[in-house]
């Protein structure tokens, strides 16, 4: 079922875990993210780049994440996010659309001018029922990036993320706490800086950036406080390593079905894996939730 993202965030900071926002590319990636959450039993926010919605435009791609969600998965919580909206206006456009949570990250501007855009979009969005997520502390690296060392990540002051979501009252904030776009072998979280964050704020802090995490340093960041985890580069590569497997595997194949078919099971295995480890396995049984 499609729900508003508030009701998963809810129960997971009751319950002390973290929702998957799992990015979605195409039909296939939905469909994985959909089918690992009726197995897991497990509530899920779908999100998608501007990028995504470039490739399969706005409406439809609220329509596909829509439709999955009401047929294929009538028994679980399924929410629909924008990551890292960039502009007043995208923002706006998937309001629009019905999205029930948008990102703008501004984190690029300086604070103030930060401040001043995130604060005047969820003053919009509130009026809308939307939820808006800000961001303190550019992410670096790359959506889709593996391997190598990554140096020089940023890291949020927490001084800085308190009087952010003060003024702008923000309902989720990203915020830099070492971990990068894109999945190094160095990528690390730290903790001390989650739990900083987490002591003097209510609002649900997102980590950025999950695929490439060490599993132990996820749990222990849930612990401290995250409350929502982005994946992207881990499904962009269970996706497409599985693709050109299944292609050489399968030179004379032509029926896309065949080829797609394993692609999909394979972002379904990665994506049960994380709903584990976030401890939303099984969630979805206990959550009320409206419908969409
Ligand atoms: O906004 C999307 C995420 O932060 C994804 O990061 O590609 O490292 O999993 P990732
Ligand atoms: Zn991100």
């Amino acid at each position: 079922m499609l729900v508003h993202i508030k009701d998963l965030v809810k129960d997971a900071a009751k319950h002390g875990y973290a929702i998957g926002a799992f990015n979605v590319h195409n039909l296939e990636t939905i469909l994985g993210v959909a089918r690992a959450a009726v197995k897991a039993k497990s509530p899920a926010i779908i999100q998608v780049s501007e990028g995504a919605i470039k490739y399969m435009g706005r409406k439809p791609v609220n329509h596909l994440v829509s439709t999955v969600a009401k047929n294929l998965a009538p028994d679980v919580q399924i929410a629909l996010h924008l990551d890292h909206g960039s502009s007043f206006e995208s923002v706006l456009a998937c309001m629009d659309a019905g999205f029930s949570s948008v990102q703008i990250d501004a984190s690029s501007m300086p604070i103030d001018e930060n401040i001043e855009l995130t604060k005047k979009i969820v003053d919009i969005a509130h009026k809308r029922g939307v939820w808006v997520q800000g961001e303190v502390g550019s992410m670096i690296g790359g959506h889709g990036k593996v391997g190598g060392r990554i140096t020089g990540v940023p890291l949020a002051v927490p001084a800085e993320v308190v009087a952010f979501v003060k003024a702008t009252k923000v309902d989720s904030i990203a915020a830099a706490v070492g971990s990068a776009h894109g999945a190094f072998t160095n990528e690390d979280v730290h903790l001390d800086l989650v739990k900083a964050i987490t002591e003097k704020i209510k609002t649900p802090l997102v980590l950025h950036g999950g695929s490439g995490v060490p599993d132990k340093v996820i749990a222990k960041a849930i612990k401290n406080g995250v409350r929502i985890i982005n994946i992207g580069t881990d499904i962009k590569v269970a996706f497409s390593d599985t693709l050109k497997d299944t292609c050489k595997k399968n030179k004379k194949e032509t029926d896309p079905r065949v080829l797609l078919t394993p692609s999909i099971e394979a972002v379904e295995a990665i994506v049960l894996n994380k709903m584990k480890l976030f401890g939303s396995f099984g969630r979805s049984v206990d959550i009320k939730a409206k419908k969409l």
